[in-house]
């Protein structure tokens, strides 16, 4: 074989899939978050101090060593009341919502997606296949039921759906849950629950007796744990031995795996925590009722306000005020539209009272939080 000329392959570079190629890219402002972070949904405060004090027994060696997941899925499933091939741990649920594309996608099939909704719905399946059929909510935010289901084809694949969803905060009942399942059994029906501990409501104990769904759940919001990206799929056996099969057999690292017994145990602070948000999640709508700012009451730990045409300018005096907001403007059916973190109650007077100050300093007037019609959607942004 004769040796290739540099001068050959100058200029010549290969091509990802034309899939890869056509995906949107997810790109999270994270920089510069050394401030109140009510812009993530994440627990802005701590996880449960057992995971800290676990955190601080482990050793050096047992950083050398490749992890090793399938005790905990034992624990975890035993703590679900599930089977252990019931259950698999992810890299978040971020990665899960990956391997449900990996496993169950081919590129004719379709995705049902309900917008606004959670964008790594979008990068994922946008992997695997082009049909992703989106379905907007109206000005509600309600989950439009009745078109959703009046969406489902014989080459709907996978439906996703986030309950509560994010950024809306609006929740999909278990019974809808249920129909989405009995309307498309040849579909894999994916009911996001990362947000269920601020909600209560659930379609985890539906699993062992339906077929084809499969529920997702995370340790980065009530738990606390974000930063070791540790979520989990609970499905019918039949269906998680194929994403067992596409997943990295270390794809959670060993400090999550080591630490997850604690946090699981810590109920008390769980608890805590949830309770934290119910009160903070009720301050935040009287102080919005108070200011005229229009917001859609939620089932999560955030809440989704309308402030108009000033987002920005909102968010940018926030920040001056060392609080970070979520602008939410570029989603489908969200012009305007900025989001909140419901945290402890400390957080939450440290938000309103920036929240407040930074209204007053844009010049915000509630004429500017106005239902959205006669406002343009906003072209979509992929931030
Ligand atoms: C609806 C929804 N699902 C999943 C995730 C991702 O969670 P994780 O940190 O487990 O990847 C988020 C994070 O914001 C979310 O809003």
């Amino acid at each position: 074989m004769s040796p290739v000329a540099m001068e050959d392959v100058v200029g010549v570079q290969p091509k990802p899939r034309a899939a890869v190629l056509a995906m949107p890219e997810y790109h999270p402002p994270l920089a510069s978050r050394a401030m109140l972070r009510l812009d993530f949904n994440e627990n802005t405060l701590a996880p449960s101090p057992r995971v800290f004090a676990k955190l601080q027994q482990l050793t050096a060696e047992g950083l050398t060593v490749y992890p090793e997941r399938e005790p905990m899925e034992i624990q975890v499933a035993a703590h679900y009341g599930l089977k252990p091939d019931e259950v698999l741990l992810t890299n978040g649920v971020d990665e899960a919502i990956h391997l449900l594309a990996c496993a169950f996608l081919d590129a004719d099939d379709e995705v049902l997606l309900c917008t606004p909704s959670f964008f790594m719905y979008d990068v994922s399946c946008s992997m695997m296949t082009r049909n992703l059929i989106r379905v907007q909510a109206d000005d509600s935010f309600l989950f439009p039921r009745e078109r959703f289901l009046a969406a489902v084809t014989p080459r709907t694949k996978l439906i996703m759906v986030a309950t509560p969803n994010n950024p809306t905060g609006q929740s999909v009942s278990r019974e809808d849950i249920r129909a989405l399942c009995a309307a498309a059994p040849h579909a894999v029906v994916f009911a996001d629950e990362a947000y269920f501990h601020f909600h209560g409501e659930s379609s985890m104990d539906d699993v062992p007796a339906i077929p084809n769904l499969i529920v997702g759940r995370t340790f980065s919001k009530a738990y606390g744990l974000a930063n070791l990206r540790c979520g989990m799929l609970a499905g019918n056996s039949g269906l998680m031995q194929y994403v067992r099969k596409v997943s990295s057999p270390y794809n959670v690292n060993g400090i999550a795996l080591a630490v997850l017994p604690e946090a699981l145990a810590d109920q008390a602070y769980l608890d805590w925590y949830v309770a934290q948000v119910h009160t903070g999640r009720e301050r935040v709508y009287a102080a919005l009722a108070e200011l005229g700012v229009r917001y859609w009451p939620s089932t999560a730990n955030f809440v989704l306000m309308d402030i108009g045409r000033k987002h920005a300018a909102l968010v940018a005096a926030m920040r001056e005020r060392g609080v970070l907001l979520r602008d939410r403007s570029s989603d489908p059916g969200c012009d305007g539209y900025v989001r909140i973190t419901i945290g402890p109650e400390e957080h939450v007077s440290r938000g309103l009272a920036a929240l407040r100050g930074s209204l007053t300093e844009v010049g915000w007037t509630p004429a500017e939080s106005v239902p959205a019609q006669g406002r343009g959607d906003g072209e979509r942004e992929y931030e």
